[in-house]
């Protein structure tokens, strides 16, 4: 049966069950609409997958991050949620906030349908703060006549330190609307950067026939009437919808993030959209041009949905903040789930966030590098070490003692001379997802193995019949020039059928033939039914969700392995017990 998120081609979906679904053609949001579940509350809420330490509401459907921000001490969360069910639908903002990023307490909904421009939902959007210090959000409302606009609101009382409550001005809304635009491809605000010019600018995700573009609208500095600009700020032919658009600035040198509206010779840009088409986010890096308010990616950077993603696993309508008391870049993303929307119902809930990653631009300039936040270490407990252990070739070692189910594994690996890996011509790289799932991780020697699979298994049964593995494979693609692989393979995670089992992949960028003992690094969040994975520090990410029958609590095991032909060492493993988070 269709995934919660699959896209929607057709008008008119199978059936499910006995109910009929439909696609909700009104407003053209990307989740399926499930007609006969969106209001049916769930009677109780199944914990078998629910997470310790990943951001989820205490029950019902969740999808996009909304308006995160850092304001006068607190972090803010705002979400996509449904007061009514496990399934998309009735869209509202939720609310929670923290001190740490890890703990979160729930506030009441921020931001709900009460208005013409928003009563049938309130979607994703952007909070900006103000130079006054005051913060404000720019939201898509679907109204009356099921138009996407996008509307303001802002805090009632900016002395509540918690901003519990949102206005939304009728004199000021909807602030734009989608004249001589596709009205159900006009939505997703971004944070808004002002300009030497005084005007603020925001970018808005549509598409004309099939080409994604994101529209620019400026203000002057009242943030209140808003004019398109006469060109977007940048698109891309046959990329569908450009849901959820983001762009920030990032610094040319180190790992210091900077307010949305800093530009010049010391920063790139980030443009990042989410292909409504290909359910999967692509970024590029680029240059910002104010003056003509026009974006070109750099030509390291694909914009045709091909090029770099945040993660190469489940991770979708992602957006950062700036987050000024700790001079840093934060990513949060959404995982959907891979189970089935029967699933969903039954265990009362859907959709978790991922650990928010601070994210700044590598050394290479080419690419961005993301890191869990600091703050997730707080929850480490035990830990458990291994120290310069030769793996050999077809070794599958136990990590001892440790609770296999909630851990945060780092690892990394010393790898045999570069000579013995084999050759792989460019074309199988062009998909290194389909390279991962095609050779898999339990064989030994095969054509066109290359130097592994070596990596972890995770949330595995003592007799490995489940397993997730993630994993390296390094191959050669010119004398010299070495490939590296990283999979993560769902393959065997679990004995039950109707799930998505798909193997994820990407490349990561490394030259290895630097140095005389080349290594690899590899971290691990593994979080009941999250396999959350940063390769070489990451610059390679990929998140999973498994759903084990087997490999559950203390019937979960953790094993590092070894199928290359040569031996592998493990310079250094650390593994900490993770505790439980108090979220909403
Ligand atoms: C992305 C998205 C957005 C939309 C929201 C609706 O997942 O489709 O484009 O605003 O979800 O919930």
């Amino acid at each position: 049966m269709a995934m919660a998120t699959a896209t929607a081609t057709s008008m008119f979906l199978p059936l499910l069950g006995c109910l009929f679904v439909f696609f909700h053609g009104f407003a053209g949001a990307s989740h399926l609409f499930y007609e006969e579940l969106n209001t049916v509350e769930p009677t109780s809420v199944s914990e078998q997958y629910r997470t310790a330490y990943h951001f989820q509401p205490p029950k019902n459907w969740m999808n996009d991050p909304n308006g995160p921000m850092y304001y006068n001490g607190l972090y803010h969360l705002f979400y996509q949620y449904n007061p009514y069910g496990a399934v998309w639908g009735n869209i509202v903002w939720a609310h929670s906030v923290s001190t740490d990023l890890v703990n979160w307490q729930p506030l009441e909904h921020a931001i709900y349908p009460t208005a013409p421009f928003d009563i049938k939902g309130c979607w994703s959007g952007s909070a900006t703060i103000l130079p006054n210090n005051k913060p404000i959000i720019l939201y898509t409302g679907i109204d009356t006549q099921g138009r996407q606009v996008q509307n303001l609101a802002m805090p009632k009382n900016l002395s509540d330190p918690l901003l519990r409550e949102w206005v939304k001005p009728a004199q000021h809304n909807p602030t734009m609307v989608p004249n001589g635009l596709n009205a159900s491809s006009f939505r997703d605000p971004t944070t808004a950067w002002l300009g030497k010019d005084g005007h603020w600018r925001v970018l808005v995700g549509n598409k004309r026939h099939k080409r994604g573009m994101a529209l620019l609208y400026r203000s002057s500095r009242d943030f209140v009437w808003w004019v398109k600009a006469k060109h977007p700020l940048h698109s891309s032919k046959d990329t569908g919808m450009w849901e959820c658009p983001d762009f920030f600035p990032v610094l040319k040198k180190g790992q210091l993030g900077i307010d949305t509206s800093v530009n010049g010779p010391h920063v790139k840009h980030v443009l990042k959209v989410s292909l409504d088409d290909l359910k999967h986010e692509y970024y590029t890096v680029g240059t910002y041009f104010p003056n003509k308010d026009r974006y070109m990616p750099d030509n390291t950077s694909a914009d045709d949905g091909t090029g770099l993603r945040y993660d190469y696993g489940k991770f979708y309508a992602s957006k950062t903040f700036f987050d000024g008391l700790q001079n840093r870049r934060i990513l949060w993303g959404w995982m959907n789930e891979s189970d089935s929307v029967n699933d969903d119902v039954a265990k009362g809930w859907s959709g978790v966030q991922a650990i928010p990653r601070t994210l700044w631009l590598d050394k290479s300039g080419k690419q961005l590098v993301q890191w869990p936040v600091v703050e997730i270490e707080s929850l480490r407990g035990k830990k458990v070490d291994i120290v310069d252990k030769v793996l050999a070739s077809g070794s599958v070692v136990e990590v001892p003692n440790v609770t296999a189910a909630q851990v945060d594994v780092e690892v990394t690996f010393e790898l045999p001379s570069l000579d013995q890996a084999d050759r792989l011509d460019s074309a199988s790289l062009t998909y290194p997802q389909l390279l991962c799932s095609k050779l898999g991780h339990s064989n030994t020697k095969q054509e066109g193995g290359g130097i592994g699979p070596f990596g972890l298994l995770v949330l595995a049964s003592k007799d490995y019949e489940e397993r997730t593995a993630v994993f390296f494979r390094i191959f050669k693609k010119a004398e010299n020039q070495h490939v590296v692989l990283m999979c993560s393979d769902q393959s065997r995670s679990s004995l039950q059928e109707d799930v998505d089992k798909t193997t994820y992949g990407g490349l990561v960028d490394v030259d290895l033939a630097h140095g005389s003992k080349p290594t690899l690094s590899l971290r691990t969040l593994v979080d009941r039914s999250i396999v959350e994975s940063f390769g070489e520090g990451g610059k390679t990410c990929i998140t999973s969700r498994v759903y084990p029958v087997k490999a559950v609590g203390e019937n979960a095991h953790l094993y590092a392995f070894n199928y290359a032909s040569a031996p592998i060492t493990i310079s250094k493993l650390s593994a900490w017990a993770m505790s439980k988070a108090k979220i909403n």
